[in-house]
């Protein structure tokens, strides 16, 4: 069977840990690239991941490199190229210069790998995805985003530290744009089938949402420098593997909706099927009233940050 090939664009933080845990995974042959700033850094990261591979008993290795050349013909591709919020800033902060490192890696990967699922991870995804759909002009299905997995995952995290079960069996699912408007869905997170609603009373649950809701933002407060990177990798990584083990995970995902859920063609947090080719079916789900209008607020958000992502792009054309 052929091995999946996996790029990963962006030799930083979330780019080499998520590139050390496909490799560790098996998912495939893993390519880590970066700008040669200091030409040799994705090399030499990606030998120091190979040479823990022995001591962790993994067989999988990290090809480095600053060429596409090495990254034809790609089956995946995560883009974590771009720059990280510090304490202080908004995702949305980045906006303009990430458009423009995204711009540029997307045609790249148009030239080098026409037939790839790409994951982007830089911020703020959702417009970041729009962006990467407009350079590469391939299918929505194969242009997709990572928020929703990270999000949930916080969630869980933290329904699972309130109650003091396993995160094993916390379940969680959370919907809209990555930013601080996001959707955690309190009415379909459980514990081993449990309805969380009949575990945590209504004002406490108010309050792990809304911890979730601000994750990212706590951990750039805490580091002091840069954003979180260990779960955005591990959740950039399980979607990965959902796509080149074929697994069909229902996971949220930042997906193209037009008619579903009354988008009307932007990319927001949803739940999908996740397997070989990218999204295979947006997953429809009944919302409480409330829900619904965060929701249609979150929407809203990433609107605005389409249109704001517009305006900066032709201000510099001209
Ligand atoms: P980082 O600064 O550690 O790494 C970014 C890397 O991108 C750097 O090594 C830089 O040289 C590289 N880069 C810049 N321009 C490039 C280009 N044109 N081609 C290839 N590589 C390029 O940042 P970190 O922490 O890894 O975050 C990366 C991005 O991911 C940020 O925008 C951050 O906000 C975002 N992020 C998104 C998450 C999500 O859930 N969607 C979660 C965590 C981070
Ligand atoms: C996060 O949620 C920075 O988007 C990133 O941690």
């Amino acid at each position: 069977m052929k091995r999946a090939k996996i790029t990963v664009i962006g030799a930083g933080n979330v780019g080499a840990t998520c590139a050390q845990y496909c490799a560790m995974a098996g998912l495939g042959d893993v390519y880590l690239l970066d700008i040669p700033v200091t030409k040799d850094m994705p090399k030499g990261k990606a030998l120091d991941i190979t040479e823990a591979a022995p001591v962790l008993g993994f067989s999988g290795s990290v090809h480095g490199t600053t060429d596409y050349a090495d990254t034809v013909n790609s089956d995946v591709i995560v883009v974590t190229a771009g720059i990280p919020r510090k304490p202080g800033m908004s995702r949305d902060d980045l906006l303009a210069t990430n458009a423009k490192i995204v711009g540029s890696v997307g045609e790249q990967i148009k030239a080098t790998s026409p037939n790839a699922v790409v994951i982007v991870v830089s911020n703020p995804v959702d417009t970041m995805v729009q962006r990467m759909c407009d350079v590469t002009g391939f299918p929505h299905e194969r242009v997709i985003g990572q928020a929703g997995v990270l999000d949930a995952s916080r969630f869980c995290a933290f329904i699972a530290m309130e109650l003091g079960v396993s995160v094993q069996d916390v379940h969680a699912m959370l919907l809209g744009g990555h930013g601080d408007s996001m959707v955690p869905l309190a009415s379909c997170a459980s514990v081993s089938g449990i309805p969380v609603t009949q575990l945590i009373s209504k004002e406490r649950l108010a309050e792990i949402t809304q911890r979730a809701r601000v994750g990212g933002g706590e951990i750039v407060n805490l580091l002091g420098t840069g954003s979180a990177y260990y779960a955005p990798a591990a959740s950039s990584m399980k979607m990965v593997k959902a796509i080149v083990n074929d697994e069909n995970r229902v996971l949220a995902c930042v997906a193209y909706c037009d008619q579903e859920y009354s988008v009307g063609g932007y990319y927001v947090g949803v739940p999908v099927v996740l397997g070989d080719g990218g999204v295979k079916k947006i997953v429809s789900l009944d919302m409480t009233l409330e829900e619904k209008a965060l929701f249609a607020k979150s929407c809203e958000a990433v609107r605005t940050n389409v249109a704001n992502m517009k305006e900066v792009l032709a201000k510099a054309q001209n």
